[in-house]
């Protein structure tokens, strides 16, 4: 399968197994995890070895595949006995709709199969997995064009969480914005706010930039007002993980945050995703459902307890971001920008 040029590469599909890097370990440690059954790629995407909306609905397709493929071996019916499999997967994480999206697309598959044989069945899963994994880098060096047009030679953009290669099959999607505008020739530096509780921004958008040499100032979530007070951020660009009919936009736990502070400091706020993250099922974000984690993940930080032991605590990964703070939402197809939403649908 391809590895794409020179882009990071968190999920490879080879030989019937499904190779991550686990990003827990990241960034003392890069250590791939072999997924031979779905089971392992269930708890992968639970404990955010693989992560990113893109990443776990491509991963959770390949995990299908490897449920098919162990159906196939005992000689039992893929059309009823996938159903646990779908079920255990679709069970991981409940925020993220490419999830949903990439499952649902494999379902597809499977009812336009019945009369097939079991072998033909796993290999029309096989494939259309395969076909997820290359859409989702098509759509990200599209959406990653689309972007770089907003990004100015000279700008400094905020972001949050990790959006990059590590969060999709490769490029990113807010990421592959600045990527694209890099590699145009223009100088953009970027201030990654490290995104508390699990430090996706801290340990792996640094890690993900800095090796690509592109300029990256870490900083603490609770910075980030101050910096646009100071006129060092020019403009504000997130992923989604889920955007609702309206616009309104769900996305890591802090990104509401950024939103507000960018309206009070008139710079743009973005956000980039593929059409995939769009969920028309879903009227508005209130109704997008946001994941709740152990509080564990709050009185700790990589293990070490860093609160009274026992105390009360609340754990959202997710927040809501309403349309009326999006400047515009980045996708593959081209721009969606705050008064657009209406006319999306068609
Ligand atoms: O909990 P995570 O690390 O899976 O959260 C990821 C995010 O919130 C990303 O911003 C989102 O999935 C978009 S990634 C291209």
């Amino acid at each position: 399968m391809i590895p794409v040029d020179g882009s990071i590469s968190a999920l490879q599909w080879q030989n019937k197994e499904l190779i991550l890097l686990d990003q827990t370990k990241l960034p003392e440690e890069e250590v791939y995890l072999t997924c031979t059954d779905y089971r392992m790629v269930a708890e992968a995407i639970r404990r955010l070895a693989v992560r990113g909306a893109p990443a776990i609905g491509v991963a959770a397709a390949f995990g299908v595949v490897l449920g098919a493929y162990e159906l196939l071996a005992s000689k039992r019916d893929l059309v009823t006995d996938l159903e646990p499999v779908f079920r255990e997967l679709a069970e991981t994480r409940p925020t993220a709709v490419n999830l949903f999206w990439a499952l649902a697309r494999m379902k597809k598959v499977l009812a336009a199969g019945l009369g097939a044989t079991p072998e033909q069945l796993a290999q029309a899963l096989e494939k259309e997995a395969v076909r997820l994994y290359h859409e989702d880098i098509e759509a990200n060096l599209k959406i990653g064009e689309q972007g770089a047009a907003l990004l100015a030679d000279g700008m400094t953009v905020l972001t949050i969480c990790n959006t990059g290669a590590l969060a999709t099959v490769a490029h990113g999607t807010a990421l592959a914005v600045i990527r694209t505008a890099v590699r145009q020739g223009k100088k953009i530096g970027v201030v990654a706010c490290e995104t508390r509780p699990l430090l996706q921004g801290a340990r792996l958008t640094t890690w993900e930039l800095m090796k690509e040499q592109i300029p990256v100032t870490l900083i603490t979530d609770n910075m980030a007002g101050y910096l646009m007070q100071q006129g060092k951020i020019q403009a504000v660009l997130t992923g989604a993980d889920r955007i609702a009919a309206n616009g309104d936009v769900v996305n890591k736990i802090g990104t509401y945050t950024l939103a507000v502070l960018a309206r009070e400091h008139g710079l743009p706020f973005y956000v980039a995703a593929p059409t995939s993250t769009i969920d028309y099922n879903i009227p508005c974000g209130a109704q997008i459902p946001i994941e709740e984690r152990s509080g564990d993940e709050v009185t700790q930080i990589q293990g070490k307890q860093i609160a009274p032991a026992g105390v009360k605590v609340y754990n959202p990964a997710f927040d809501l971001t309403p349309t009326r703070l999006v400047t515009a939402v980045i996708t593959e197809r081209g721009l969606i920008r705050r008064e657009e939403w209406e006319k999306t649908r068609a």
